[in-house]
């Protein structure tokens, strides 16, 4: 059986209903994206598929995977954060995924990073704004990921740093890393297009 497949078995084994709606959607939106702006659809299907495999796991069971895996102890007892870089190491171990857009996509899907690819940023969005997500603000970022796609990565990144701060929890790094790089881009461009 390919990983597709396999992945999908498990999806239907393990998944709630509405964590099944939500990769559906991310799927088909990962597609879309990733045909306007370039990326290898097939590949922003399998991040897609993939990238919420751990999510719902108990914190403890995902706790002993960073131990087990190796992974950094920030992870821990964070399941927002440890979900995609636990898919991502499992992904490559045990369904013998070498591609390391298609890794990384899944392993930044929660917060992004500097130098993110197009690949990254097409599942970091459409897992941001597949058809089941409802929350104040997602018609705004679904209207600016149909122009742009650093300016819609960096719309949703900053709405979640507010969010995250505001309620008192630790933000990633990553993330903070990640807004800073897609200024950076989004300021180059612009003075690109002004001097024509
Ligand atoms: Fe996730
Ligand atoms: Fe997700």
């Amino acid at each position: 059986m390919d990983y597709i497949s396999e992945i999908k078995q498990y999806i239907e084994n393990n998944f709630s209903e509405k964590r099944k709606i939500h990769t559906e959607g991310v799927r088909k939106t990962a597609i879309k994206l990733a045909e306007k702006y370039g990326a290898d659809p097939k590949k922003a299907e399998t991040a897609a598929l993939f990238h919420d495999m751990y999510r719902g796991v108990p914190v403890n069971t995902l706790n002993y995977y960073i131990k087990h895996l190796e992974l950094d102890s920030r992870y821990i007892d964070n399941a927002n954060l440890a979900h995609g870089k636990i898919a991502a190491m499992v992904m490559e171990r045990d369904f013998d995924i070498k591609d390391q857009d298609i890794i990384n996509a899944v392993a930044y899907h929660t917060t992004g990073r500097a130098g993110m690819s197009t690949l990254e940023k097409v599942v970091y969005l459409a897992d941001a704004i597949e058809p089941s997500r409802n929350y104040p603000g997602v018609d705004d970022l679904r209207k600016e990921a149909e122009k742009d796609l650093d300016k819609a990565c960096l719309m949703s990144l900053t709405s979640t740093a507010e969010f995250v701060r505001a309620s008192g929890k630790y933000l990633d790094n990553d993330t903070v890393l990640a807004m800073e790089y897609l200024e950076k881009i989004i300021e180059e461009k612009e003075k690109h297009s002004l001097e024509g």
